[in-house]
């Protein structure tokens, strides 16, 4: 490993907040979060997503970003210097991880990119005649136009990662995610404003604590480390970059802070609009690409409104795929690899694992009887990730502990008022919590 040239290092801490809340907020967010929270009784999901959010998620990501910044490596090196032995294992899969999900993540992101362009081009004419359904699976069906959209958006992906740490992920993201959060806050206004939102609102926020279940609760825990970016190493790699002075808990409740409140925001976008409009809100997934172009058709300026929105959505997904494709660069560039060398050639194999994925949407190739998108997703998502978060809880809360105290504290300078239970939830709840659930909720 190449330690004596100097590391890249997020300019400034604010870089590095926006940086890791990019990795964080994504089509998770805005795409998968509002739908879950619909189908899963509203606030009273909310209000479990937050207590997850904020004990287990949160502990997760600390733990994630303090192995980073000690080891000044990417999640396999980290694991590596401070512990060896099977340790590096948990990297790998980190590794792996992050190569499944890109690849299928990036066929979704290039499909925001032909959503956005469409929106200009005869997307709300024919959602105003009702079409939106035959618009998509016609869209879907076209694998070789899939794939081309995901090439544009891998190639964007690549550009930013091979340009580095600040002048590539932390300038970009300094841009997108305010832009971002602009974006929303424009939807937010058109959307609460229009008549009959209410009935939306209610649908959305009003607790059914009759909708919470075993299974809601696995959902929640899912949801969140997907969106929080965790049980991979991201934290870990992105707080490699992280100085000696940032306070690391600070850090990481504003990243789970802002994640958490984008993910409620996108669905007081979308839940007032829909039912304004009187269009079926329990969609499923199809409520982002089918649902909503046919809602913002019915609005005026409905041009404006369905381009913003596929805009957001393209950023969102943007900044956390720079995240994903940063995970396995880092490894090979911390094995003495070029950044352009890694970005481009691990880039590139990405895009190819993901042809299938783009493919499996006009009904092929399957696998076990799993579209090959919704298994790479769920070999991910429902496996890897938390196994990955059960790990690294484990070793903070027992292997590693005297220095992850150090760690957080900065040697000593800073106090911690949580590090107590910090420690405990790593130690016992976060691994208890997450292999419970994964061993109910993990149905193929
Ligand atoms: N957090 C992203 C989202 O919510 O869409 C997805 C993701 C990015 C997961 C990066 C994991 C990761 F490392």
């Amino acid at each position: 490993m190449t330690q004596d040239v100097q590391r890249e290092q997020w300019g400034s801490k604010i870089g590095f907040i926006l940086a890791a809340a990019g990795s964080a907020v994504g089509l998770g967010n805005i795409w998968r979060f509002p739908y879950v929270t619909g189908q899963n009784g509203g606030a009273a999901f909310v209000l479990i997503y937050l207590a997850i959010v904020f004990i287990i998620g949160f502990s997760v990501m600390l733990a994630e970003m303090a192995i980073g910044r000690k080891a000044q490596l990417n999640a396999v090196g980290s694991f590596s210097k401070l512990a060896g032995g099977l340790w590096p294992l948990v990297g790998w899969m980190g590794v792996a991880a992050g190569f499944i999900i890109l690849s299928f993540y990036a066929v979704i992101g290039g499909w925001t990119i032909k959503y956005f362009i469409h929106s200009f081009t005869g997307l709300m004419a024919d959602a105003a005649a009702g079409k939106a359904g035959d618009v998509f699976g016609g869209f879907v069906t076209n694998t070789m136009q899939v794939i081309l959209y995901q090439a544009g958006f891998m190639l964007v992906t690549i550009w930013v990662v091979y340009k580095g740490i600040g002048e590539g992920i932390e300038k970009y993201c300094k841009i997108l995610m305010p832009a971002l959060f602009l974006i929303l806050l424009i939807l937010i206004g058109r959307s609460v404003t229009l008549e009959g939102a209410g009935k939306g609102l209610e649908f959305y926020l009003k607790p059914d604590f009759s909708k919470i279940t075993g299974a809601s609760i696995s959902a929640a825990l899912g949801q969140a480390f997907f969106s929080l970016s965790l049980g991979m190493g991201c934290m870990i790699t992105y707080g490699s970059y992280v100085d000696r002075k940032t306070a690391l808990p600070g850090a990481a409740i504003q990243v789970c802070f802002i994640d958490t409140m984008v993910a409620i925001l996108a669905g007081l976008v979308i839940f007032p609009a829909v039912f304004a409009f009187g269009v079926d809100a329990g969609a499923g997934p199809g409520l982002t690409f089918v649902t909503l172009p046919s809602v913002f058709a019915k609005m005026p300026g409905a041009m404006i409104w369905s381009g913003l929105f596929f805009l957001l959505l393209f950023i969102a997904a943007l900044t956390s795929a720079i995240s994903l494709l940063e995970v396995v660069s880092a490894y090979f560039i911390d094995k003495g690899w070029s950044r352009p060398q890694a970005a481009i050639i691990m880039g590139l194999l990405i895009f190819v694992l993901g042809i299938p994925s783009a493919m499996s949407l006009a009904g092929a190739p399957k696998v076990a009887g799993k579209d090959f998108l919704d298994a790479m997703d769920f070999i991910s998502s429902n496996v890897l990730l938390p196994l990955g978060g059960v790990f690294i809880s484990l070793f903070v809360g027992w292997f590693w502990t005297s220095d992850a105290e150090k760690e957080v504290t900065n040697e000593g300078t800073l106090t911690f008022g949580l590090m107590s239970m910090w420690i405990w939830v790593c130690r016992v709840i976060a691994p208890a919590a997450i292999l419970y659930i994964f061993y109910t909720g993990l149905k193929w």
